[in-house]
C-alpha cells in the first residue's frame, strides 16, 4: 500500500492577489450587468440521471469538499440520482462529477435516524438504513438543489440541507417535532464502493466529536488513497450537550459506549444520540471536516472554515462566489428562452464542479476529456485558477517525472487517450506566456515538463507519459502487442493522433520561447500522424468515402484491418472500444470514421504550424482536402458522419466536427450542426446530458456552443458561429478586460436551426475584421466590441479577405 503524494497548497502571493481582487472589483463595477446574480439560473439537477452522472450537491467553485446526497442507485458515480425510484443512504463530503469508473469519493457519511426503537437497534449498515425520499406531486423526489445549496425531505421526517467551504461540509438535520432521541451516524468505510479499509477512530464522549480515516480505493486506477475526517455537532438555536447514547457501530450491530472501532474492513463508523430541543424544532449542524494529510488537519480546515456555525452565512458565502464567477461571462437575456439561459449557467457551473482543487490542488483531473474546451474556458474568464491548475501540474511533474493524465483523489488513473496535459500546458503558454511569471509559473520548469512528457518513456505508460520510445523512433504507435504490458498495448491509432496533436502544442510553446530548433522538431514529430491514413479503405456501403485512419505495424505494412464503422452506432459486430484487452483494434472510445475526420482537423492545425515555420513548405486548402477528395467529398464526409450518426455526442473525440465545415469555407454549415447539438442533445432536465459530463467537458462544450465560438486549443483562434443571445461578454479579471460580442439581426433560435442564425458580417470595434468565421484571442486580451451581422443565408462563406478561412488552411502569411 502506498501514501498518496499530497501536494502543499501553494497560493500566489498575497498582494498579487490583492491586487487580483481590485482588479476584478473595478471590472464588476463597470461591466454592464444583464444578469445581476446568474446563479439564480443554475439548474444543479440537470444531467443527475440517464448517465450524466453530474454532482448536484454543495460545493464552491473548484472547491475539494463536494456535499451531496448518495443514493443507492447503480449509476451514483456522482453519489446522487434523481430517479425517485432509489433511496437515500448518505450524506458525504468528496465526489466526483460527471465520471464513469467506479463509484468513489463518497466518503464519510452522514446519517440521521428520526426515531430507531432504541439505541443499539439502529439499522446502520448502507443497506439497511437506506429510506426513499419524499415525492412531490410531479413524482419527482422533494430535493432542491442551487449553488452551494442542496436540501431534501426525506421519508422518515427528516429535512436535510447542506452547504459548503473549501474543505469544510455543512449539514442541518432538522428532525420531526416527535423526535426524542434525534440520532447522527457517521459512516467511516463506504465511499461509494464499500472500499474502505483499516479505518480507525475516535469518539470524545463528551463533546460528541468524531474524528477517523481510512484507506479507500481509486476510481479508475490502482493504489488507494487515505482520508481523514473530523466531525462535530452543534445545537442551532440550543445547547446540544454532550451526547445521551454512543457508540460504534459494525455493519448492523451497534457497540454502546466503545469510542473505537476494532473493524479491519467491513461496514463501520459511530453513532450518536442527542437531546432534542425543548421549544418544538430541533435543528442540528454537523460540520465535516476533510483532508488527505492528518484528522487534526482535518479538524483544523473545519474550525478555520466554519468557526461560527452560521449555516446562512456560510450559504451566502458561497453563493456569493458563485456569482462572482459566473457573472465574469454576463448574456443579454432580451427575446431568449428562460431554458437557454439556465443551460448557459448551469454547463458553466459543472465546468468549476467538476475538477477538485482544494488541500492538494489538484486532486481530480482528467485531461482526456477536458483539453478540448474546458481549458479553451479558463482561458477566456479564469485565468488565475488556470495559472493555479497549470503550476500543480507542474509541481506533480517535479515530483513524479510526468505530467498528470488522469487523476482521481491525488492518485495516479488509468491514461485512455495521450499525454493530454500537454495540449493543457500549450493552451495556457500560447494564452498567457506574457504572464506566466507573474502569476508564478516557471517557464522554463513547463517548456521541461512538456519535453519529458512528450519523448521519456516512463515505466508504466498507461498511468502517465507515453510510449515514448515508439513515438520518437517509427513517429507513430505500432499494431505489434507490446510485452512490455499485458493486453494494454490498444488504441494504437487514438494515441497516435493524440500524441501527435500534443506534439503541435509543444511546438507552439516551442516557437513563443524562440526555441526555433525544438518547434521544428515536434512539428515534425505532429506529422506522424499521417503515417496511420490508408488512402484505400472505403465504408462499407458508401464507396465515396475513401481514406481511413487504420493500425499499421512496425515494419509500415497495413496489416491490421479495421472496420471503419468499428465502435459506432452502425458497428455489425457491437464492438466495444474501452480500456480493455480484447480491444486490438486501434481506437478508443470512438469509430475510425470520427477519429479520421478530427484528424483532418489536427492536420490543419499542424499545417498552420508549418505554413509559420520558414523551414517547410506551407499547405493550403486545396492539399488538405485532396486527402479526402477534394472539397464536395470533404463536406459529403461530414454530411455522411452527421446523417448516419457516427457523429457522437457522448463521447468528446466528436466534438470538433460540428466545426469542421469551417474548413471547407462553409461556415453556416458548422453554425446550423452546432445548434442542433444544443436542440436535439442538451436540456434542462435531470436526463438532460447526452453522456457522462467528464469532469465539466460537455458543461464547457455546450458553453462554447450557446456562446457562438468553438476553441481551438493551443492556437489564437476561435472558430465562430452565431450566439444564441442577443449579445455576451467575456471578463478577465487578469487584464481587466471585457469583450462583448453583439449580434446584429438576432432573431430567436429557431429549433431547426434554419433562421436569422448565419454570419454574413463582423467587425471589431467598428473596424471590418479579416474574416467572418472565426476570432482571434487578441480580441478578448483587450476590452473589444465584436458586431456579427447575422443573415439566414446559410451558404454565406468566410469572407474575400486573403485571411478569411481559418489560417491553418490558408496558403501561408498567418503569423
Ligand atoms: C511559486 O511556485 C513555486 C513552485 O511551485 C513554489 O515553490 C513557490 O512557493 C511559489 N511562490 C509563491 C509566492 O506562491
Ligand atoms: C412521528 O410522527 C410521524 C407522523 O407524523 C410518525 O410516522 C412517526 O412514527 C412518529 N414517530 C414517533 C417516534 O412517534
Ligand atoms: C422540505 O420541507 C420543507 C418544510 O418542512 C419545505 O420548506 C421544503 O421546501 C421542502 N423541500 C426541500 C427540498 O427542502
Ligand atoms: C427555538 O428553536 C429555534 C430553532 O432552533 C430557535 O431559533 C429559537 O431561538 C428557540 N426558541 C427558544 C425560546 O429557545
Ligand atoms: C453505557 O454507559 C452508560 C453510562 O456509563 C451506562 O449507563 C450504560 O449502561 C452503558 N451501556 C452499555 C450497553 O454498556
Ligand atoms: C508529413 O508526412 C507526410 C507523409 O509522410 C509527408 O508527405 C510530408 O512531407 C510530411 N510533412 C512534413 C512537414 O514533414
Ligand atoms: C492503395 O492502392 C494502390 C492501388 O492499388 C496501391 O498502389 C497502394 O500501394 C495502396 N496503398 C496502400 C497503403 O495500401
Ligand atoms: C447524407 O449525406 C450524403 C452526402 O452529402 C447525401 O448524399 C445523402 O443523401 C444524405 N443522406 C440523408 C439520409 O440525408
Ligand atoms: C433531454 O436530453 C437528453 C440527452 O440528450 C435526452 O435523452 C432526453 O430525451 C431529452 N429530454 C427532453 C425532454 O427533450
Ligand atoms: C480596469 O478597466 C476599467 C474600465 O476599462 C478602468 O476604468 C480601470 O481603471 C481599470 N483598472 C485597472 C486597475 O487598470
Ligand atoms: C461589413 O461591415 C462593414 C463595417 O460596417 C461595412 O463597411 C461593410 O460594407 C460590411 N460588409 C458587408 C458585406 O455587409
Amino acid at each position: 500500500m502506498q501514501g498518496p503524494i499530497v501536494f502543499e497548497t501553494r497560493r500566489l502571493p498575497f498582494a498579487f492577489l490583492a491586487l487580483l481582487e481590485l482588479l476584478l472589483l473595478v471590472s464588476l463595477c463597470t461591466a454592464d450587468r444583464f444578469i445581476p446574480n446568474p446563479a439564480d439560473y443554475v439548474l444543479p439537477l440537470i444531467g443527475t440521471t440517464n448517465g450524466g452522472h453530474v454532482f448536484p450537491g454543495a460545493t464552491l467553485p473548484h472547491g475539494m469538499v463536494k456535499v451531496g446526497m448518495d443514493t443507492n442507485s447503480p449509476g451514483n458515480q456522482a453519489g446522487y440520482d434523481a430517479d425517485p425510484q432509489y433511496d437515500a443512504i448518505g450524506f458525504s463530503q468528496l465526489h466526483d462529477s460527471g465520471t464513469g469508473g467506479s463509484a468513489s469519493l463518497s466518503n464519510f457519511k452522514i446519517w440521521p435516524f428520526s426515531s430507531c426503537s432504541s439505541f443499539s437497534e439502529c439499522p446502520t449498515s448502507p443497506a439497511s438504513r437506506a429510506v426513499p425520499r419524499n415525492l412531490l406531486p410531479d413524482g419527482s423526489p422533494d430535493d432542491a438543489a442551487s449553488p452551494g445549496y442542496f436540501a431534501s425531505n426525506l421519508s422518515s421526517n427528516v429535512r436535510v440541507e447542506l452547504t459548503a467551504t473549501r474543505r469544510t461540509a455543512l449539514h442541518r438535520y432538522t428532525f420531526p417535532s416527535n423526535s426524542t432521541e434525534p440520532r447522527l451516524l457517521v459512516d467511516l468505510t463506504d465511499d461509494g464502493q464499500q472500499s474502505g479499509i483499516e479505518p480507525t477512530m475516535l469518539i470524545d464522549p463528551t463533546t460528541g466529536r468524531v474524528t477517523g480515516d481510512a484507506w479507500f480505493l481509486a476510481s479508475f486506477g490502482p493504489g488507494e488513497y487515505h482520508l481523514f475526517t473530523c466531525v462535530d455537532f452543534h445545537g442551532e438555536g440550543y445547547s446540544l450537550g454532550s451526547p445521551t447514547e454512543y457508540g460504534s457501530w459494525f455493519f448492523d450491530t451497534v457497540t454502546q459506549n466503545a469510542t473505537n472501532t476494532n473493524a479491519f474492513d467491513g461496514s463501520a463508523g459511530a453513532l450518536l444520540t442527542f437531546q432534542p430541543s425543548t421549544n418544538g424544532t430541533t435543528s442540528i449542524l454537523v460540520r465535516v471536516g476533510v483532508s488527505f494529510i492528518s484528522s487534526s488537519q482535518a479538524c483544523a480546515n473545519a474550525q478555520e472554515e466554519i468557526p461560527d456555525w452560521d449555516f446562512e452565512r456560510v450559504h451566502s458565502d458561497a453563493l456569493a462566489q458563485w456569482n462572482e464567477l459566473l457573472g465574469r461571462v454576463q448574456i443579454d437575456p432580451t427575446g431568449v428562452d428562460e431554458e437557454t439561459i439556465q443551460l448557459f449557467y448551469s454547463s458553466d457551473t459543472y465546468c468549476a464542479s467538476g475538477l477538485l482543487w482544494g488541500e492538494s490542488e489538484l486532486a481530480v483531473h482528467r485531461a482526456l476529456d477536458t483539453f478540448r474546451t474546458l481549458y479553451p474556458l479558463f482561458s477566456l474568464h479564469d485565468p488565475e485558477r488556470f495559472a493555479l491548475i497549470t503550476r500543480a501540474m507542474i509541481d506533480i511533474w517535479r515530483f513524479e517525472g510526468w505530467l498528470p493524465e488522469c487523476r482521481g483523489a491525488t492518485l495516479q488513473q488509468w491514461v485512455q487517450g495521450g499525454s493530454n496535459g500537454d495540449p493543457i500546458l500549450g493552451e495556457f503558454f500560447v494564452k498567457y506566456h506574457e504572464q506566466a511569471t507573474a502569476l508564478n509559473v516557471s517557464v522554463s520548469d513547463l517548456y521541461n515538463a512538456l519535453v519529458t512528457d512528450s519523448q521519456d518513456e516512463p515505466g508504466d505508460w498507461d498511468l502517465q507519459g507515453r510510449q515514448a520510445n515508439d513515438w520518437v523512433r517509427l513517429g507513430y504507435i505500432p499494431d505489434e502487442l507490446n510485452s512490455d504490458f499485458s493486453g494494454t498495448n490498444t488504441r494504437q491509432v487514438s494515441r497516435t493522433l493524440e500524441y501527435a496533436f500534443g506534439d503541435f502544442a509543444i511546438s507552439q510553446v516551442a516557437k513563443l520561447i524562440g526555441n526555433t530548433a525544438d518547434a521544428a522538431k515536434f512539428q515534425q514529430r505532429a506529422n506522424g500522424s499521417f503515417e496511420m491514413w490508408n488512402p484505400n479503405i472505403t465504408l462499407p456501403g458508401f464507396p465515396s468515402v475513401i481514406g481511413m485512419m487504420q493500425l499499421k505495424s512496425s515494419t509500415g505494412a497495413f496489416d491490421m484491418f479495421t472496420d471503419p464503422r468499428h465502435c459506432s452506432v452502425n458497428d455489425p459486430t457491437h464492438s466495444t472500444c474501452f480500456l480493455d484487452s480484447n480491444n486490438h483494434d486501434g481506437f478508443y472510445e470512438s469509430s475510425p470514421m470520427v477519429y479520421s475526420q478530427v484528424w483532418i482537423l489536427y492536420f490543419a492545425f499542424f499545417a498552420y504550424a508549418h505554413s509559420s515555420s520558414p523551414i517547410v513548405c506551407p499547405h493550403d486548402t486545396a492539399q488538405l482536402i485532396t486527402l479526402q477528395g477534394g472539397v464536395a467529398s470533404f463536406i459529403d464526409r461530414l454530411n455522411i458522419i452527421f446523417n448516419q450518426s457516427y457523429f457522437d455526442v457522448t463521447d468528446e473525440p466528436s466534438q470538433q466536427i460540428p466545426f469542421m465545415y469551417h474548413y471547407a469555407n462553409r461556415p453556416g454549415l458548422s453554425t446550423k450542426q452546432s445548434r442542433q447539438v444544443i436542440s436535439e442533445s442538451y436540456n434542462t432536465s435531470v436526463s438532460g446530458l447526452p453522456g457522462n459530463d467528464d469532469s465539466g467537458a460537455m458543461g464547457s462544450y455546450a458553453v462554447f456552443l450557446l456562446a457562438g465560438l468553438y476553441p481551438v486549443p493551443a492556437t489564437n483562434q476561435y472558430l465562430l458561429s452565431s450566439p444564441f443571445f442577443p449579445s455576451i461578454s467575456f471578463s478577465n479579471p487578469l487584464f481587466n478586460t471585457t469583450t462583448t460580442i453583439k449580434a446584429t439581426n438576432w432573431a430567436g433560435n429557431p429549433a431547426d436551426s434554419v433562421g436569422t442564425v448565419y454570419v454574413s458580417n463582423v467587425t471589431v470595434n467598428g473596424v471590418q475584421y479579416k474574416s467572418n468565421c472565426y476570432l482571434e484571442w487578441d480580441v478578448f486580451q483587450t476590452s473589444s466590441v465584436v458586431e456579427l451581422t447575422l443573415s439566414d443565408d446559410v451558404t454565406l462563406g468566410c469572407g474575400s479577405g486573403a485571411n478569411a478561412l481559418p489560417p491553418s488552411l490558408s496558403s501561408g502569411g498567418f503569423d
